[in-house]
């Protein structure tokens, strides 16, 4: 193996090495053996993965049918699981860890559990609108260019899917504090349940930089904090909010309609001209997925062959459409001197 590979194992947060009895951290091996491979067969990596408590989300695997997920939480101690083979009391899955197995009380197979990821949260949680999905939020995140301590607008916030996706790359400066991502629901039960929606990823890991403001965008908007490094919207009239929002963005800074209808693509560019604002872009994510595994031949007249041939396709079912990316660029220059000038002229 080259050291390379076996340096980035060992920088991975969780992992713990172990060699008999001693225990390390990776950083310590990393110090004392960046260079120096393991040679003895019994050094084995153990992680420390965390146990499932209650408040947690847990993805469920269902062991007679591993295609079925679902999430489960957050666990309570009233709460309960189950399908037709079962059920199960949340409190069998405290205390376990990320890959353990549980099986129903009956005796039927139960579940494998993982901690979910960002997308399966987001793909898999209920909704009460249409989220942007993980393929259009990881395209969104990477088109406005967002780093740890921007200001980034988020209109309208519905589920909490994109603010989470931004939280994660706009999160504060280390040294700083407070939300860099603002975002703006104006109905009361979208607003709240996103919150809850937001606090249940990760018991609440991305809650803190998230600030949720309730009420219609253009009479939110005069009281946040401003500039804006870039701004999503995700809103059925967004072309009637670029007016409001273009003086709140910096100079060059971006603004990202996301929107399913080309009539609407041509109302943002549009809208965006007449407010100071160039079109950069317009992007359609496309996300194919594959089927590949192994399958049985079947031969007319001779059955099944028994031999296991290699299936490698485009999976049947087409991803459909989402949104189109409008992607925007706020043309104003800031006055001479000023800070945002000296900002824009670094980019
Ligand atoms: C398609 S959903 C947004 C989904 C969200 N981006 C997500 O990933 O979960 C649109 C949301 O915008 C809200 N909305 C519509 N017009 C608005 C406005 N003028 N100001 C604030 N929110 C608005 C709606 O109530 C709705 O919840």
């Amino acid at each position: 193996m080259a050291p390379s590979t076996i340096t980035t194992a060992l920088t991975h947060p969780l992992a713990r090495w172990t060699r008999g009895a001693a225990q390390v951290t990776a950083m310590d091996r990393e110090a004392s053996f960046s260079s120096d491979l393991p040679k003895d067969a019994d050094f084995v990596p153990v992680f420390s993965a965390r146990t499932f408590q209650y408040g947690d989300v847990v993805l469920v695997r269902e062991r007679r049918d591993k295609t079925r997920v679902r999430l489960i939480g957050p666990l309570t101690p009233e709460g309960a699981v189950g399908n037709s083979r079962g059920q199960m009391n949340h409190s069998a899955l405290v205390g376990k860890s990320p890959r353990d197995k549980v099986d129903f009380p009956n005796g039927q197979p139960g579940y494998i559990l993982h901690e979910p990821s960002l997308e399966e949260y987001t793909l898999l949680a209920g909704r009460h609108c249409t989220p942007v999905y993980p393929k259009d939020a990881s395209a969104i995140v990477s088109l406005l260019g967002i780093h740890p301590g921007d200001r980034v607008l988020d209109a309208g916030t519905g589920n909490g899917a994109l603010a989470l996706h931004l939280a994660l790359y706009a999160r504060p400066e280390e040294g700083s504090v407070g939300p860099c991502i603002h975002t703006v629901e104006r109905r009361e039960d979208h607003h709240r349940l996103a919150k809850k929606f937001v606090a249940g990823y990760r018991r609440g890991l991305l809650s803190p930089h998230i600030a949720f403001h309730q009420g219609m965008l253009s009479e939110i908007l005069p009281t946040l904090p401003v500039p804006f490094d870039a701004a999503v919207l995700d809103l059925p009239d967004a072309h009637l909010q670029l007016q409001y929002l273009a003086p709140m963005v910096k100079p060059d800074g971006h603004v990202l309609c996301y929107v399913p209808h080309m009539s609407q693509v041509m109302e943002c560019v549009h809208a965006g001209q007449e407010s100071g604002m160039g079109m950069d872009r317009v992007v359609e994510v496309g996300w194919r997925e594959w089927e590949v595994g192994r399958t049985r031949v079947r031969t007319q007249g001779e059955g099944d062959s028994g031999a296991g041939v290699w299936m490698c396709r485009p999976e049947h079912r087409p991803a459909g459409h989402t949104g189109f990316l409008v992607l925007l660029h706020n043309r104003r220059h800031a006055p001479k001197g000023s800070g945002d000038e000296e900002e824009r002229m670094k980019r």
